[in-house]
């Protein structure tokens, strides 16, 4: 009886899972599980299941046990490494593609995670060359260009906080290329806390570099909604402005959103290819290129909203900010934007090369101005994380 139960709930969950309904199939192996506690293959399909909901860490466990059934298939073993990989744990990663590989080699694809593993794990012990040389031999002839996989790898160890590791390829590259100011700069961040903005020459680079994939990147993959909920907000307290300034406004994802409001809305951006992109969108009467602060300081009372989507995270000491917003807005006008969630009444330069801003912080340093709301919200996906943003509308006193 139990057996058929067992084996019914099963194919529940296989069916949920071929139909792409993944929180059922979870729930569905789970219960499964329960019923049958060492049942590998639910532990497999569970597993699999939370990969794809992006649970890699509750992945880990129920691919473990899976992978270590007598007579396991390589595949069990290759998804458990994907996500320790994931997870930032590229020792076990790059155990258990080797493990794998002894039984049947790792396919193509999957060799380029392995080798980053490999390589990811052997920078705690050895120089940011011999790991890249290991990186290399593993590859085979699939490996990519060091350079770019020491420029993404960066990223990637800072993204998992393993700063020493970063570092270490973060001088690797400096000294195989040292025109690339935005390395420069990043790397700069992890052995200088006090830098209180990040410098033009970085934005612009970064920007005009990311122009292209940025809403697919933003949007598509990290879940971004600042610009839609910072109009929800100001909506919820005005709904008409004569004069709207799209600070930092990228590609113009807030231009759309902005549009409920009337008005004529100038976008004002260091990037020029983010400019380029917000043209191709539309619905801005102007597009500048110029830096934010300096815009403001040179646009006195020239404004009734300014709304800044995820840019005041490129500041650290945001006083200049806010005085130049306040002079270029009559009293009554106001202010909305986002900001990554930091501590107490201070501000962070993370190691992301961006700021995070505590509530108190923000009060503090906003003078000329009074908090109208505040809100916190999950900003983007960070790694396996979740940032938290907070958003804030301000009156202009
Ligand atoms: C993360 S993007 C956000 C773009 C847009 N606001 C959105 O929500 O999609 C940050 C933008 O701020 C711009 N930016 C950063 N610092 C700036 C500064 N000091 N002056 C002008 N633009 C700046 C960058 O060039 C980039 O386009």
């Amino acid at each position: 009886m139990e057996a058929q139960a067992i084996e019914d709930m099963f194919g529940v969950a296989v069916a949920a899972s071929a139909e792409g309904r993944l929180d059922d199939a979870v729930a569905a192996f789970q219960a499964v599980l329960v019923m049958s506690p060492g049942h590998d293959e639910a532990l497999f399909g569970l597993g699999l299941a939370l990969m794809q909901t992006r649970r890699f860490a509750e992945a880990v466990e129920p691919l473990a046990r899976a992978a270590a059934a007598p007579g396991a298939e390589p595949i069990r073993h290759q998804c458990l490494a994907q996500a320790q990989f994931l997870t930032g744990d590229f020792a076990g990663a790059a155990a258990t593609f080797a493990a794998a590989d002894a039984v049947e080699p790792v396919p193509e694809g999957a060799r380029l995670t392995w080798a980053r593993a490999a390589a990811y794990a052997a920078l705690d012990t050895t120089s940011a060359q011999e790991a890249l040389d290991l990186y290399a031999r593993i590859a085979g002839s699939e490996a990519e260009d060091l350079e770019t996989v020491a420029r993404e790898s960066f990223g990637i160890l800072v993204a998992f906080q393993r700063l020493d590791a970063a570092r270490a390829l973060g001088a690797w590259l400096e000294a195989h290329n040292p025109a690339d100011t935005i390395r420069a700069h990043e790397l700069r961040v992890l052995v200088e806390p006090g830098i209180d903005r990040a410098p033009a020459s970085y934005v612009e680079a970064l920007f005009d570099g990311f122009a292209e994939r940025f809403d697919h990147q933003l949007v598509d993959m990290l879940g971004y909604e600042a610009p839609a909920l910072l109009a929800e907000m100001i909506a919820s307290r005005r709904q008409q402005f004569e004069r709207i300034l799209d600070l930092g406004c990228g590609t113009g994802l807030a231009g759309p959103h902005l549009k409920r409001f009337g008005g004529r809305l100038t976008g004002v951006d260091l990037s020029s290819g983010m400019l380029a992109k917000a043209a191709e969108r539309g619905g801005y009467y102007a597009l500048v290129q110029d830096e934010a602060v300096t815009f403001l300081e040179s646009h006195p009372g020239a404004f009734d909203l300014i709304v800044s989507a995820d840019v005041l995270i490129y500041f650290g000491d945001l006083g200049p900010v806010f005085a130049a917003a306040a002079a270029a807005l009559p009293p009554g006008g106001l202010m909305a934007f986002s900001t990554e969630l930091g501590q107490g009444d201070g501000w962070t330069l993370l190691p992301s090369a961006r700021y995070a801003h505590g509530d108190a912080y923000i009060r503090d340093s906003a003078s000329g101005f009074r908090v109208l709301e505040r809100q916190e919200i999950p900003l983007r996906r960070e790694g396996a994380d979740v940032t938290v943003g907070c958003l804030y509308l301000l009156e202009r006193i």
